[in-house]
């Protein structure tokens, strides 16, 4: 089964040919990156605006890396949220429309699921697994019994931790992403600063917010007082907080579960420090662990194929109503 995936939902305009959930036939990715970063941030309006100056371009490229037509489709899988709303109903409309055309069944998913399914691509998932979804938008701990079926255990109560990093980026001055940056400044450094361990106790959820206003504090303050930060070794400290609490609650989740299979997915999965963390803990307990390929951290439309896949295959088929959501809960 060939499905088209179709991804929208922040700043990539992206579509995929994925074969059976798990080969990737072709995959265009556009990335608005460059433009948004004269702004510091990912602007709205101008992602929508470029999402519909690109889909068309995208669609006609990834059938032409495929060397296939639309004819040669199965199922047209979409990301219908969560994300910014005008960017996903771009792509929404595009799905809806070829669903129309060519009569092919609509398939929605969520871009968490999504992501899960990156690791699809990689290998296999094994059941029962927990999956750590870390991204600019989500911080998320989701337990999966089968395919297809997800458990949410806990999240961030505020800033997600891509957007702490982000964040934290602006603050010591590297541009956007601030993730990418802060990563690279924090394998430089040594972990000299004094941070606080955010919401370390027994539950599945995080917060980034306190950490991210500690060093908002402190770089404002040593400023004010005339001392120079070692950026280096605030990156350090900052990584090392957030990795600690991540890998912390992670373990505890596969523990309490009592399973042995771990999965990470989104753009924070390509932070350097979290996965070096994490293989030591997971070689600790004797636990398989995934992380996909870079390419498959961030917003694709591979992703939104494979999910599609076992979305469809579980009876998740959508209509011409299917509405882009900003927030929807995975289920
Ligand atoms: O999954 P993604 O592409 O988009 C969302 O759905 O949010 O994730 C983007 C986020 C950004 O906040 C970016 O700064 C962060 O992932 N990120 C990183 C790294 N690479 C990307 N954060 C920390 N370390 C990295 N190496
Ligand atoms: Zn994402």
């Amino acid at each position: 089964m060939y499905i088209l995936g179709i991804e929208s939902s922040c700043d990539e305009t992206s579509m995929s040919i994925i074969k059976d959930g798990t080969i990737e036939v072709a995959t265009v990715v556009l990335s608005q990156m460059d433009t948004h970063a004269y702004y510091g941030g990912v602007v709205p309006e101008i992602a929508s605006r470029m999402h519909i100056e690109n889909i068309t371009l995208v669609l006609d490229e990834v059938l032409k890396k495929a060397n296939m037509t639309m004819d040669d489709i199965d199922g047209i899988a979409v990301t219908y949220g969560p994300g910014l709303i005008g960017s996903l109903l771009v792509g929404l409309m595009a799905a809806k429309t070829l669903s129309f055309i060519y009569n092919k069944p609509l398939i929605p998913v969520h871009h968490i699921a999504g992501h899960i399914y990156a690791n699809n691509l990689v290998k296999p998932l094994k059941f029962p697994l927990i999956a750590l979804v870390v991204s600019g938008g989500h911080t998320e701990l989701v337990y999966m019994k089968e395919d297809y079926s997800f458990e949410f255990l806990g999240g961030t109560l505020d800033d997600a931790v891509g957007e702490a990093y982000d964040k934290v980026a602006r603050v010591i001055g590297l541009p956007y992403p601030g993730g990418p940056n802060v990563d690279k400044l924090a394998s430089l450094g040594e972990d000299t600063y004094d941070l606080p361990l955010p919401l370390n106790d027994e539950s599945y959820n995080f917060s980034f917010s306190g950490l991210k206003s500690a060093v908002i504090n402190l770089v404002h303050n040593e400023t004010q007082r005339g001392n120079e930060i070692i950026k280096e070794n605030l990156a350090t400290s900052f990584q090392n907080r957030v990795t600690e609490i991540l890998v912390k609650k992670t373990i505890m989740a596969l523990k309490n579960y009592k399973v042995n299979n771990l999965i990470v997915a989104g753009g924070v999965a390509a932070n350097k420090g979290l996965r070096m963390h994490l293989k030591a803990a997971c070689d600790k307990e004797n636990i398989n662990l995934t992380i996909p390929d870079i390419k498959y951290c961030t917003d694709n439309g591979a992703m939104i194929g494979a999910a599609g896949y076992y979305a469809y295959s579980k009876g998740h088929k959508a209509d011409l109503s299917l509405n882009a959501k900003a927030t929807v809960e995975l289920k």
